[in-house]
């Protein structure tokens, strides 16, 4: 794939999601020089949500193409010098909407391992409140909201006795800098994500989760280990396995199959080998979640939507 292409391909995630992303990565694509620039940083670094995310956070403008384009070229110096040394870690708690039907249904208390956390604001889904259609699960902020179809909504929100994350880079929701981070990788009109993440920072800041740096492969047996054994583990991930290699996903899943208690897989479909899915509702990109390795139902990629499988 090229440069061009992943930016094509950007613009067709974005559609129907942020016409300010559909628009600047159309407008990428096409231009020769910006793709030059690009193309001087390693591959995973030509990632277009860590360009525009880098480019919000220097103060860059990202709603017009043209005035983009000027931004880019007079300071790539410093755009180049970010992207090099940072990674797209947004970190949506919506996502725990999608999480919660499952963990309500295991064996309660849970001891929950989130890896590739971010910040860690998945680990808090006993702490948020819910509205799935009409149906309101807890109280408090912030609210999630996810329209579900073929499950019932969770009755109430799990027990959660122990949380625990990994990730390559713990980011913390008590540093002002990793917050702006946060903040600059939700995409331009996504005001709502922007109030959620402020709560669910409240949220996680009140009670700092047990961040680990390491990878994990290799860290997670370890971090499991601690996890108290009287109540039920439950390892999870969501959008986290598209930023790892191929091989190192079967040694993770190898290594996860191999730990007592329960695994949530919410991911892109192309990253785990599942048998036949059926076939994702019409309205843009979805992400498979499931249990045990069993794909359970599709699911909006900021937790927005649920749809079981018939
Ligand atoms: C897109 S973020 C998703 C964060 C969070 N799971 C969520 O859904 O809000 C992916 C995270 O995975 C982490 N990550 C990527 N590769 C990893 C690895 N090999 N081991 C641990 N964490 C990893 C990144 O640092 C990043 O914070």
């Amino acid at each position: 794939m090229t440069t061009a292409d992943r930016y094509v391909a950007f613009a067709r995630e974005a559609r129907g999601v942020s016409s300010a992303y559909e628009r600047l990565s159309e407008a990428v694509a096409r231009d020769d020089e910006l793709l030059a620039r690009i193309d001087t940083l390693p591959s995973a670094k030509r990632q277009p949500n860590l360009l525009f995310a880098v480019v919000r956070l220097l103060g860059g403008p990202v709603t017009d193409p043209a005035a983009f384009r000027g931004y880019a070229l007079a300071n790539w110096a410093a755009i180049e010098a970010e992207m090099r040394v940072r990674a797209t870690q947004t970190n949506e708690p919506g996502r725990c909407a999608v999480l919660l039907p499952v963990l309500a249904s295991l064996p309660q208390p849970l001891a929950l391992l989130e890896v590739g956390a971010s910040a860690g604001l998945c680990l808090y889904p006993d702490r948020y409140a819910y509205r799935y259609g009409d149906h309101r699960v807890g109280t408090g902020e912030p609210v999630l909201d996810c329209a579900i179809s073929g499950t019932a909504a969770p009755a109430r929100r799990p027990e959660v006795v122990w949380r625990a994350g990994l990730d390559l880079n713990p980011l913390d929701v008590a540093d002002p800098a990793d917050v702006a981070w946060l903040d600059a990788l939700i995409w331009p009109e996504h005001e709502h994500r922007r109030e959620r993440l402020r709560a669910a920072a409240a949220v996680a800041a009140a009670d700092p989760p047990r961040l680990v740096q390491g990878d994990l492969v290799d860290d997670l047996p370890a971090l499991a280990a601690r996890a108290p054994r009287d109540a039920t583990l439950v390892v999870f991930h969501t959008s986290v396995l598209y930023q790892v290699p191929p091989p190192r996903r079967e040694a993770f899943a190898e290594v996860v199959r191999g730990l007592r208690g329960h695994w949530i897989a919410n991911e892109d479909p192309d990253v785990l080998p599942y048998p036949a899915l059926p076939e994702p509702p019409p309205d843009g990109f979805h992400n498979v979640l499931a249990l045990d390795g069993t794909p359970l139902a599709w699911n909006r990629g900021h937790g927005q939507a649920l749809t079981w499988f018939g």
